[in-house]
């Protein structure tokens, strides 16, 4: 069902021991060990390519973690730290927000589509099949918008708010302004960070609840948690994951962990 480039793997360079030794630590382990990986061009020894953390592994077939190459690591590195500034957090989330994007498209079905070039010869190429929208998942969801906007010319965006509700502190659905043809469009949901998925499943039973069918779903996120990653994957096994990372966890008030803080404060008023 899945082509040869989107391997299920977030570890596509590391050998096939190297992922079950992991998996034997992560398994004999009550706090698991974050996993880590020599990162660096391939051409270099080992031994030049410094150990960095990389994503934690998850074995669902509909969530696909972006490879973990040298540049998003880096990307990665700078808007985790603390000490990072607005200027520079913005920029570098924006540059792994493309990456999402363009991973995502490839996620779309296309149709053949053969051209003839200025030179009078023909190319067998593909073209997207059917029509799409991005739905942002207010606030933090809205810094995910330009980045498909760069991809996608004119591409209609639509707005989901949703927020805790502080009686029964359960998600709470406050807002939604969606493209009316929306059920024939492929949707594009956008969140940078899955803690609990609370929203995420929230926003995916709004646009189910609008005519979507579930696989016409493509979450695009940043980062997130292992638990809300395998309870959104395992609810909605039809709609397609397309992560940067997945964290080691949550902690005590449900910020992800190591994580990067709030990204919404980060991106927009810190
Ligand atoms: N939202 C954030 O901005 N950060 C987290 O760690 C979790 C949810």
């Amino acid at each position: 069902m899945h082509s040869k480039s989107h391997n299920l793997s977030p570890f596509p360079s590391l050998p096939h021991s190297a992922l079950e030794t992991f998996s034997s630590t992560m398994a004999s382990q009550t706090q698991p060990e974050a996993p880590s990986k020599n990162v660096g061009p391939e051409y270099r020894p080992t031994t030049q390519k410094p150990l960095a953390t990389v994503s934690t592994a998850l074995k669902h077939e509909n969530v696909h973690v972006l490879p973990q190459t040298p540049q998003l690591i880096a990307l990665l590195t700078m808007i985790r730290d603390k000490n990072t500034g607005r200027a520079d957090f913005i920029f570098h989330s924006n540059r792994i927000i493309r990456l999402l994007v363009e991973e995502g498209l490839n996620h779309l079905p296309v149709l053949e589509h053969t051209i003839t070039t200025p030179v009078g010869r023909t190319y067998a190429g593909v073209k997207f099949e059917g029509k799409i929208c991005g739905v942002s998942i207010m606030r933090a969801g809205e810094a995910m918008e330009q980045g498909l906007r760069e991809c996608c010319r004119s591409v209609r965006i639509g707005k989901i708010l949703i927020q805790r509700d502080e009686e029964t502190a359960k998600p709470k659905l406050y807002y939604d302004k969606l493209p009316e043809d929306i059920a024939t469009r492929w949707v594009l949901l956008l969140d940078p960070m899955l803690a609990t998925g609370g929203s995420a499943l929230m926003a995916v039973q709004v646009l189910k609840d609008r005519g979507v069918p579930e696989d016409h779903i493509l979450f695009l996120n940043l980062i997130a948690s292992p638990e809300g990653a395998k309870n959104f994957a395992e609810q909605y096994p039809k709609v397609r994951v397309v992560t940067a990372f997945i964290d080691m966890g949550l902690n005590e008030k449900n910020y992800i962990v190591p994580g990067l803080g709030d990204f919404g404060d980060r991106f927009y008023t810190m």
